[in-house]
């Protein structure tokens, strides 16, 4: 039997029945995943032993060390039993009640903000191309309202997904604000504001619980503490005032010393006018974007930028001129002769800028999530293949 997919059962607990999941994939070197306990912890799985009918795993869940074994019983249901090694060293053996069985689904998060719907325009293309490949999907629109989160976290984890988009437009060089309040460590609060009173001051930066308020509240003189998150100490997801957790395990940052959670591969894009110098205007927003993923364990190795029409300098309408900053008047705009009929030249970066992100934009946003898929997912023995290669349209 395949394994990859999520087992979910009842089992006693000191606070009456309660659900646990097993989520399972299969990578390159075998069946890896979490345990997910319904008070919030999620833990790495180990010890994991698999037979043809069989599924077993460990993991300490909350204070005591639990082996969990399911066994295929035939006509689509299991059995199972979890042992449960207690603090004092005894041993109590449950049954898995309930034990059901749902195999994996392929399944992308995209992620985005925007102003005019440019970004969602790629946003959607993205979306399409999954479903294409029969993928499930999630679209969510990122502002700064809090009841447009309300509700929306159980499907934000990052853990329960194989690939995560994450979108923006360009303002003012960077991403919009709200990507920034809920990905950024801290940018834009008080963290920041903290710092640079602080440094203006003369007296260089001191981390104290009051100058690390706000966004960064889980770092004090002592250093970042865990924060209180799913699978944090204290069990249970505390209420976000404002975006989600991404991740179930309390192991946000990769380059720490429990960097072991699992890896989403990721996809950043933006839409922008580039109407001061073009594309590599969009460099700093897709690293940033970047960045803001690979804090959350995820392997990007997609990158797409296309003009959107903007309503700044570059916004003009076809033919329209753009106001000189001096004396006289610039020419008429060349038009140009194509099999497809006539094009009239833009003075800014982007050809027709006025029409952006046009067809051609959208089939590039498609054609670079197929590829992803076809190269990464749709493998020989159905394994996500190894990340060696990297994917980029930016014009
Ligand atoms: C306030 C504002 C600031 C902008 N700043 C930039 C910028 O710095 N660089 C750039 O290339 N485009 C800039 N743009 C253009 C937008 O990035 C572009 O129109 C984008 O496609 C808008 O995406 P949306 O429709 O998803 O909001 C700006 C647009 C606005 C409204």
């Amino acid at each position: 039997m395949k394994f990859a997919g999520k087992f979910s059962f009842l089992s006693e607990t000191p606070s009456g029945k309660r659900e646990t999941i097993l989520a399972i994939r299969e990578e390159q070197r075998g069946y890896e995943g979490e345990i997910i306990s319904s008070h919030g912890g999620c833990e790495i799985m180990k010890n994991v032993v698999v037979t043809d009918d069989s599924f077993s795993c460990s993991a300490m869940v909350g204070p005591c060390f639990q082996t969990i074994s399911i066994k295929a019983v035939g006509d689509g249901k299991f059995e199972g039993n979890i042992k449960v090694v207690k603090d004092d060293g005894s041993v109590d053996e449950l049954v898995a009640e309930d034990v059901k069985f749902s195999p994996k689904k392929l399944r992308a998060l995209i992620l985005y903000a925007t102003m005019t719907k440019n970004t969602e325009k790629i946003a959607k293309a993205m979306e399409e191309s999954f479903k294409h490949y029969k993928w499930e999907t999630k679209l969510f629109r990122m502002t700064m309202k809090k009841s447009d989160w309300d509700g929306q976290q159980d499907e934000l984890y990052f853990d329960d997904y194989d690939v995560i988009c994450l979108g923006s437009p360009i303002v003012a060089g960077y991403p919009l604000t709200v990507v920034n309040k809920v990905f950024s460590l801290g940018a834009g609060g008080e963290l920041e504001k903290n710092v640079q009173k602080q440094v203006d001051g003369g007296g260089g930066f001191k981390m104290t619980a009051d100058t690390m308020k706000g966004d960064a509240s889980h770092f004090d003189e002592n250093g970042p503490k865990p924060p209180e998150g799913p699978g944090g100490p204290q069990g249970g997801p505390p209420p976000k005032e404002f975006g989600a957790w991404w991740r179930r395990r309390n192991c946000p940052y990769p380059g720490g010393p429990s960097g072991d959670n699992y890896q989403p591969l990721g996809v950043v894009f933006t839409t922008y006018g580039g109407g001061f110098f073009g594309s590599n205007e969009s460099r700093a927003t897709l690293a940033a974007l970047k960045l803001f993923l690979e804090l959350n364990n995820v392997t990007v190795i997609g990158q797409f930028a296309c003009c959107g029409k903007e309503f700044g300098p570059a916004g003009l309408k076809e033919g329209e001129k753009p106001r000189l900053m001096g004396p006289g008047e610039i020419a008429d705009p060349i038009i140009y002769d194509t099999e497809d009929g006539k094009i009239t030249s833009s003075y800014f970066f982007h050809g027709q800028p006025w029409e952006h992100p046009n067809d051609r934009d959208v089939l590039k946003a498609k054609a670079l999530i197929c590829d992803i898929v076809e190269d990464m997912f749709m493998t020989y023995d159905g394994k996500r293949a190894q990340v060696c290669s990297t994917y980029e349209s930016i014009s």
